[in-house]
């Protein structure tokens, strides 16, 4: 994940993590015209304040989130943009679910269960979008399920409070499902998806019930993806590769239970570029990191003391 500024030139602070992890996604950037700066850097004042209190931190969306909105507010000219989490993003993807739900009609094909991975919610609310305007409406019924790590679980184990979006809290609060603005995955997650809220409209759904959300390790959803490239020839991206893992384990459900059902999941993007975690994953040496509930614990003890 990422977070850019722009001017005639686009500046991107990347996740230093993302950006040691995926060479391939910051040179793609790069050959298009982007500086890309790996997060937290020492090239603001909030990114010094981030590595002065987390020595060696491999960063987090919310820290490099800070970093562009600094740069972008202190050089002229200069525009902050986010590619995630706020409602005009999802509206933007919502592209993304009127074309399914009209290749669906055409098709004559109305699904059971939609999934979607979960980072900070704007592929999956925008897939999502117009069948949950059914669902709203009293038109139809569909399950929603998002697909999350289980090192950034949000959803499945987030407060859902008031929040800053950002780890410098240099951003408004939003309500939303939370693991604190100080949280940082472990360095050793590969799969991407690493903000550590949820978008507000997502969040709200979520908490009126009207989705679903499953936390998964990486190792199994690195295995869901081998599959899945072995059987249909497409190399899914790590964060892709989590609804598929989603998808695959509701398959597998039906079957144990005898039921038929049409699952509609979302694929996000290619792998080609995330070679490195395929790499550790076929090598053997990829691992599983789950917060412990003391981590999570020393996270919300963090948020703001704002009644939710
Ligand atoms: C390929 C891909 N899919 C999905 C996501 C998840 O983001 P979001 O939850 O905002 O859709 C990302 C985020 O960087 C991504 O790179």
């Amino acid at each position: 994940m990422a977070s850019a500024f722009f001017k005639l030139d686009c500046r991107v602070y990347m996740v230093k993590c993302s950006y040691e992890q995926k060479p391939f996604r910051r040179e793609v950037m790069r050959t298009y015209g982007a500086s890309v700066t790996p997060s937290p850097s020492m090239s603001t004042a909030i990114g010094k304040k981030i590595n002065a209190e987390h020595p060696g931190t491999t960063g987090s969306l919310g820290c490099a989130i800070s970093e562009a909105v600094e740069a972008a507010v202190t050089h002229e000219g200069y525009r902050y943009v986010l590619g995630s989490v706020l409602s005009q993003v999802l509206l933007h993807q919502s592209i993304i679910g009127l074309e399914t739900q009209t290749a669906l009609r055409q098709l004559g094909v109305k699904p059971d269960v939609i999934i979607g991975c979960a980072g900070g919610g704007s592929n999956l609310g925008g897939l999502i979008s117009p069948f949950m305007g059914e669902v709203l409406r009293g038109e139809a019924q569909y399950r929603f399920i998002a697909a999350e790590p289980a090192s950034c679980p949000s959803f499945t184990r987030g407060r859902y409070a008031y929040d800053f979006c950002d780890t410098g809290r240099v951003c408004p609060l939003q309500k939303m499902y939370t693991l604190g603005a100080d949280f940082i995955p472990s360095a050793s997650h590969a799969g991407g998806l690493r903000y550590h809220g949820m978008s507000a409209t997502l969040s709200e759904l979520y908490a009126q019930g009207l989705m679903e959300a499953v936390a998964l390790k990486q190792t199994d959803v690195f295995e869901a993806a081998q599959f899945f490239a072995r059987t249909e020839g497409i190399l899914p991206a790590p964060e892709s590769s989590h609804a598929i893992r989603a998808t695959i384990d509701e398959a597998l459900k039906c079957k144990a239970e005898g039921r038929t059902e049409t699952i509609v999941f979302g694929l996000t993007g290619t792998g080609y570029f995330d070679m490195t975690a395929y790499q550790s994953f076929n090598d053997g040496t990829m691992s599983d990191f789950v917060p412990s509930d003391e981590d999570l614990a020393a996270s919300f003890a963090k948020l703001p003391a704002i009644p939710a």
